[in-house]
């Protein structure tokens, strides 16, 4: 850590493991609801309710933690402190507040109702709110030096389209059809557009820093990245217009833009491997290292097979709304994002608290838990959208005789989820450990 500011990072990532951590216990509710025909919960925490909470604190924590790396990458960027850390607080709490009550709101069935856009609509101008201090902090840090890297450019480019994309999940439509139009504008350009920009980013950051390699190296691909990142994620939101009453052409421009989506995703795991093949710093931080590697992996296999296996018309039209896109929403998710923000949290916050060397062993330990669980997590959900695809769809046997058929994958869900549960104890536990070390 250089600058004193970079600090704050620490509490946006405090709060956000903790987010996390809830999550997963949320994931585990809904997933013995599957499981289990008997549901002592149905009346206060039915599955729409408890899935409405699952998704938002994922959604909510995976934000806060990009909001950390960026507090924490830009001053280094920039070479400057922050520009208020007042505003940085502020920030922080006003969006802790809005999430509690969102959550809270849930239970009492005070929802908007969209997928992943629950929050009342007053929630929502607070969020607004909170992105537009955050935006304007980090852009003001930049300006004090106006030091412009790619790494920067970037990250405030995806920034600002996460923040400008939110907008349309705003306005209330009367027709089913042209809501989840713009539904989609929010949800698939985020994840397929704006996040991979602003991960990507902070992906090249940690590289630099953990590998040495040449910036101008670093930089051109992040660049090579971000424009075929945009180029395919932005037409490629056609593969959610196939089924929802919009043009025929949709399926043309969805089918061959949404195939191509894998393309800058392969890249960026070679460009990964060939960084640390020449890095030119000794890597002292492992597990950093590994979670860095992983991520990449992952991220191919969640995202881009994942992915492509259900994108062409000819498929989607049997896979559509099955578990399969369950599978695939974990695997994506977990991949990219949840990977990527751990190993952000794990390489900068021993930096921000002056520990050089440190034991590894419980950090290894949740590394290869979390992995192997949540591999077998995406298997289990697969193979009971397989059946589920083939029984419902293909045969025409109705929805809940099919369920009855998928009750073993389910289990085989649930299992594994149990096993991921204990790989995320460790990861907080290695975490909050690292929190309460003293200063060596
Ligand atoms: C203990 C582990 C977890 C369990 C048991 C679990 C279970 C579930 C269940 C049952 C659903 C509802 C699917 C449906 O609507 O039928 C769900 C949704 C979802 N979960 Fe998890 N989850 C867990 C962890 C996670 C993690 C770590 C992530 C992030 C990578 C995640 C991301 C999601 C997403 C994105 C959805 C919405 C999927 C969609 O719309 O298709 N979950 N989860
Ligand atoms: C990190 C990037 C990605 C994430 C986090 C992600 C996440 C998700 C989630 C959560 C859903 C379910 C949405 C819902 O209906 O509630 C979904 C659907 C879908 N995703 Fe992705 N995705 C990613 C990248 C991709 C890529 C690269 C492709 C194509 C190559 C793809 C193809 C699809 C398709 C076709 C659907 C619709 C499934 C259906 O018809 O039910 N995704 N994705
Ligand atoms: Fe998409």
């Amino acid at each position: 850590m250089r600058y004193k500011t970079q600090k704050i990072a620490n509490n946006y990532f405090i709060v956000a493991m903790i987010l996390f951590g809830l999550q997963v216990i949320f994931g585990l509710i809904l997933g013995a609801k599957y499981v289990w025909n008997f549901d002592p919960l149905l009346d206060i925490l039915p599955f729409n309710v408890a899935r409405a909470i699952h998704i938002n604190l994922l959604v909510v924590w995976l934000i806060m933690g990009f909001m950390g790396g960026a507090y924490y990458l830009v001053p280094e960027e920039a070479r400057t402190e922050i520009y208020s850390p007042a505003l940085a607080h502020l920030q922080l709490l006003l969006f802790a507040a809005i999430g509690v009550a969102a959550v809270t709101g849930y239970v009492f069935r005070w929802s908007w109702g969209m997928p992943f856009l629950e929050q009342p609509t007053i929630l929502k101008i607070g969020i607004v709110a909170v992105a537009l201090i955050f935006l304007f902090n980090i852009f003001m840090t930049m300006m004090k030096t106006r030091r412009w890297t790619v790494i920067q450019g970037v990250l405030l480019g995806g920034l600002v389209m996460l923040a400008g994309m939110f907008l349309f999940g705003i306005p209330f439509l009367k027709n089913l059809s042209t809501q989840y139009y713009w539904w989609w504008w929010v949800i698939h350009l985020w994840v397929e557009g704006a996040w991979e920009l602003v991960a990507g980013a902070i992906m090249a950051f940690v590289l630099l820093k953990l590998t040495g390699v040449d910036r101008r190296v670093i930089e051109k691909w992040l660049y090579i990245e971000a424009g075929l990142v945009l180029f395919t994620g932005i037409a490629g939101t056609g593969h959610h217009y196939y089924w929802i009453g919009t043009p025929k052409y949709w399926l043309w421009v969805g089918g061959i833009f949404s195939a191509l989506e894998p393309v800058p995703i392969v890249l960026m795991v070679f460009d990964t491997l060939r960084h640390v093949k020449e890095k030119r710093l000794e890597i002292i931080d492992k597990l950093a290292l590994y979670w860095a590697v992983g991520s990449a992996v992952l991220h191919f296999f969640g995202a881009g097979v994942w992915g492509f296996a259900h994108t062409l018309p000819a498929i989607n039209q049997w896979t559509h709304g099955t578990q399969i896109t369950a599978s695939h929403g974990h695997f994506a998710f977990y991949g990219a994002y949840v990977m990527l923000n751990l190993t952000v949290i794990i390489f900068f916050v021993p930096r921000l608290r002056g520990i050089k060397l440190r034991n590894q062993t419980l950090g290894f330990g949740a590394f290869w838990t979390m992995n192997f669980f949540m591999v077998m997590m995406v298997l289990g959900l697969a193979v009971a959208g397989i059946v589920q695809t083939y029984f419902q769809r293909v045969l025409g046997m109705d929805y809940l005789t099919t369920q009855g058929y998928m009750g073993l994958w389910y289990a085989v869900f649930w299992v594994s989820a149990l096993g991921f549960a204990a790989g995320v104890a460790m990861y907080m536990v290695d975490f909050f450990s690292l929190e309460l070390e003293k200063k060596r």
